[in-house]
């Protein structure tokens, strides 16, 4: 419903990411923010950020491969590096994906590989798990699949509503997003050819 859209995609991911990558110490920068549709806050939230922003609306495409394809041009005029899905529910195409493999991170509100797609806070409670949280991954063709690069656990308690467990699980998504996109960012961690994790050697 109308309401639980708003409550959980209000752009909050995004204003964390822009947070983060202000910082002195991000190896980040956030040089474009995209949208499939207009007028959301997340775009409101970049251009207070000062940041540029493109709206490319799925309607006015008559497929997959038009719309991602517009996408993937738009990135290559902002020399995009690196793509961070928050709240984007559109599945994106394999010629997309892999493209941009290595460098697509995706957030689910879910200690993946547990209880994939959508209302996953929704599935946690109707399975009776007495722990969830969110998920930041590489995506791969996969729906939610995909190499974790950071997960953060929350407690589900007895009395929690899909609202109450959303916002807590929001609250460690907005630690765990901008930790991962520094990681990734900062060549600590990436995907490797077999598509596992390869960390870094720090010594
Ligand atoms: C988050 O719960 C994220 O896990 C999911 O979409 C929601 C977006 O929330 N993919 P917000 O718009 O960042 O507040």
């Amino acid at each position: 419903d109308i309401t639980r859209f708003f409550i959980c995609f209000s752009g909050t991911n995004l204003q964390a990411l822009i947070e983060q990558a202000k910082r002195p110490s991000s190896s980040a920068e956030i040089v474009l923010v995209i949208s499939n549709r207009p007028g959301v806050e997340g775009l409101r939230r970049a251009s207070l950020a000062g940041i540029q922003t493109r709206v490319v609306d799925h309607k006015l495409y008559g497929s997959r491969a038009e719309f991602d394809g517009t996408i993937d041009r738009v990135l290559a005029e902002f020399r995009v590096e690196l793509v961070c899905l928050a709240g984007f529910m559109r599945i994106l195409t394999g010629t997309f994906v892999k493209k941009w493999s290595g460098r697509l991170l995706n957030i689910h509100p879910s200690l993946l590989p547990s209880f994939k797609g959508v209302n996953a806070q929704k599935q946690a409670l109707q399975a009776g798990v007495r722990v969830s949280g969110c998920t930041v991954h590489f995506v791969a063709e996969e729906v939610d699949a995909g190499a974790i690069i950071v997960q953060e656990a929350v407690p589900v308690l007895p009395d929690d509503t899909e609202e109450s467990l959303c916002d807590r699980i929001r609250q460690a998504e907005h630690r765990a997003f901008p930790g991962a996109l520094e990681l990734v960012a900062s060549g600590a961690v990436r995907l490797g050819e077999d598509g596992h994790i390869l960390w870094k050697e720090t010594c």
